[in-house]
C-alpha cells in the first residue's frame, strides 16, 4: 500500500525544470521494523541486509528517478515521454509497494495461525487455514520467472482470493485485489539459503507470517 511506504519532502533545485514549480515528495528505504538476523533461521540475515539495504533501496533510488523525469515530462506536456515511463514506474513503484508491505508481513514472533475475523474469512472461503496456505504455497511455487504470491481481499465480493503477479506488479494496481499478504519469489529472495530450492523458501515463510500484521490489513480493507 502507498500508505506504507515512507516519503520525505525533498526541494527540487530552484533552476530545475519546474523551476519554483515547488517541492516534491520522494521516497525513502523504510527501516525494517526488526534486526536483520530476526528472522533466522528460516531466512538469512545475509538475505534480509542485501534484500532490504540493496534490493529495496534500488526500486526506490529509480522510482524516484522516474518520478522526476515524469514530473519533468509533465510540465512540458511531453506525453510521448510520459508513456514511455509507464513500466519504468511500474516496475520501480512496484517494487517498493511490494517490499514495503513484505517487511511488515513477518515478524520473528510470527508463525502459527490467524485469529478472530481474519481466521473466520479464511475458513468461510478456503475451507480451512492449512487449505490456504496449501493452495497460496503451490500457486506461489509454481510461478514462473520472478514474481509474487498474494493473499488479497475484493472488496466487491467481500471474499478472500489468492493471486500472483509477475516481476514487481503491484496487486491492487493489476488485480483491484487488496494485499494482504505477499510471498516474494524472485531469487533475490531466498537463493543465498534456499538455492533452487523454491517449496522449501515458501514453506519456510509460514514460520515467520506476521498474523497481526495481516489481521490489521484486513481490517482496514474492509472499511
Ligand atoms: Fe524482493
Amino acid at each position: 500500500m502507498l500508505a506504507s511506504c515512507s516519503r520525505t519532502l525533498a526541494r527540487l533545485p530552484s533552476k530545475g525544470v519546474l523551476g519554483c514549480a515547488s517541492a516534491r515528495l520522494k521516497h525513502s528505504l523504510p527501516d525494517l521494523p526488526y534486526d536483520y538476523n530476526a528472522l533466522e533461521p528460516y531466512i538469512s540475515a545475509d538475505i534480509m541486509r542485501l534484500h532490504h539495504s540493496k534490493h529495496h533501496a534500488t526500486y526506490i533510488n529509480n522510482l524516484n528517478v522516474a518520478e522526476e523525469k515524469l514530473a519533468e515530462a509533465s510540465a512540458k506536456s511531453d506525453i510521448s515521454t510520459v508513456i514511455a515511463l509507464q513500466p519504468a514506474l511500474k516496475f520501480n513503484g512496484g517494487g517498493h509497494i511490494n517490499h514495503s508491505i513484505f517487511w511488515q508481513n513477518m515478524s520473528p514472533n510470527g508463525g502459527g495461525d490467524p485469529s478472530g475475523d481474519l481466521l473466520a474469512q479464511i475458513n468461510k472461503d478456503f475451507g480451512s487455514v492449512d487449505n490456504m496456505r496449501k493452495q497460496l504455497s503451490a500457486v506461489t511455487t509454481a510461478i514462473q520467472g520472478s514474481g509474487w504470491g498474494w493473499l488479497g481481499f475484493n472488496q466487491s465480493s467481500k471474499s478472500l482470493q489468492i493471486a500472483t503477479c509477475a516481476n514487481q506488479d503491484p496487486l491492487r494496481a493489476t488485480t483491484g485485489l487488496v494485499p494482504l499478504f505477499g510471498i516474494d519469489v524472485w531469487e533475490h529472495a531466498y537463493y543465498l539459503q534456499y538455492k533452487n530450492v523454491r517449496p522449501d523458501y515458501v514453506n519456510a515463510i509460514w514460520q515467520v507470517a506476521n498474523w497481526k500484521d495481516v489481521e490489521a490489513r484486513f481490517k482496514e480493507a474492509q472499511n
